[in-house]
């Protein structure tokens, strides 16, 4: 918030901002730290993981035909997304989990590696057969870490384009914060549940969004069958949450951006099964109820502050997606005026 006043109204591609700022509630959960947004490390770490996420689009064909790999040169860039992966989990995992490690104190498990090496030394004290090891440590942690940054970010950046396209939808928002919890203190989670609209706009955010449009690839172990088809065990498996989220029967108008949808005659949030951005059953998002907080918190707090307006007015940005395993939209520069200034 502080980064964007100090802007004073100039445009802005916000992507990194967002970005730093999301991925730093998971690094202080997972390593015990956030990091400053001047952070060249960090900006590196991001701006990788950020190509990493482009190019594990499922239109590139390394992703459905792994052997590609195998190919001299690297027309389907599947070598460096190796690389990418290489440097990050050494620059990030790695060495994280050997600074926690060098430092460990039994009695102060204050992050998500000191907890598991904790747990890890304790399995192999007793002598128990365990999963618990470092090179499992250092593929969670990237998991978090990927995970946990770009999908929010980019959810928050669809909002934002949404919200300069139906400037009327953001006054609303803005109303409601105003008569709920007024402008001296910043949204909490206590008031969520009273502030049903600007909570049905983030919903209808994520849905017109589908920023993980075919889910996050699976594998049958054995044979299945579904709906009189049969599965053979080996099949790589995707779910598309396009087809739910923009499904006609469930949704009038599904690409039409209508936040009522999202609320019953009383006003009060109603959620159709149909809702599924994070997917569903056993393997559904681990990180949703994070995810809402996170967006709720950043989102409300921002339009609390800032009116968002387009760089040039009248010339909005476009509401196209980019390729990859998420779809954030293309680049788009934004002004966050301060309503305390105005
Ligand atoms: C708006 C933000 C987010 C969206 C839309 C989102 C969406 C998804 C989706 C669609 C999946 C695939 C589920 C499936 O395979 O069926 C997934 C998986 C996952 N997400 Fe999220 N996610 C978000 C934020 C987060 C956050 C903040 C975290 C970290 C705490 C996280 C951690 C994970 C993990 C670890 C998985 C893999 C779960 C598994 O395979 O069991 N996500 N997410």
């Amino acid at each position: 918030m502080d980064a964007l006043g100090q802007l004073g109204g100039q445009p802005i591609d916000v992507r990194s901002l967002t970005n730093t700022a999301v991925s730093n509630v998971i690094c202080s959960i997972i390593v015990g730290k956030r990091f400053d947004y001047e952070d060249t490390y960090f900006a590196k770490l991001l701006e990788l993981l950020n190509e990493q996420v482009r190019l594990m689009a499922t239109s590139n064909l390394s992703n459905i035909f792994p052997w590609l790999h195998y190919v001299p040169g690297d027309t389907f860039q599947s070598k460096k997304r190796m690389e990418n992966y290489h440097y990050i989990r050494t620059f990030f995992c790695v060495h994280h989990i050997e600074k926690t490690e060098n430092e460990f104190d039994e009695d102060n498990k204050d992050n998500f590696i000191s907890a598991y090496l904790a747990e890890m030394k304790k399995a192999e004290r007793q002598g128990r057969e365990t999963t618990l090891n470092k090179e499992n440590l250092s593929r969670v942690l990237l998991n978090l870490f990927g995970a946990g940054s770009e999908t929010t970010s980019t959810t928050m950046l669809w909002f934002m384009v949404y919200m300069l396209h139906y400037p009327h939808i953001q006054n609303k928002v803005y109303r409601e914060i105003e008569d709920v919890v007024g402008t001296e203190r910043v949204p909490a989670m206590q008031d969520r549940p009273r502030l049903n609209y600007t909570n049905a706009v983030i919903m209808e955010t994520q849905r017109l969004a589908s920023i993980v449009p075919v889910g996050v690839p699976h594998y049958t172990q054995t044979e299945a069958t579904v709906m009189g088809y049969t599965v053979p065990a080996g099949t790589t498996v995707l779910s598309n949450l396009d087809t739910v989220l923009w499904d006609g029967d469930t949704w009038e108008n599904p690409m039409d951006f209508r936040p009522e949808r999202f609320l019953d005659d009383q006003g009060k949030i109603t959620q159709p099964e149909q809702f599924m951005p994070f997917s569903i059953g056993r393997r559904l998002c681990l990180g949703e109820s994070m995810a809402r907080m996170e967006l709720y918190l950043f989102l409300a707090a921002l339009v609390q502050r800032f009116e968002f307006a387009p760089e040039v007015p009248d010339q909005l940005p476009l509401r196209v997606p980019l390729d990859g395993i998420t779809s954030p939209p293309v680049k788009f520069k934004i002004r966050f005026v301060d309503r305390r200034s105005t």
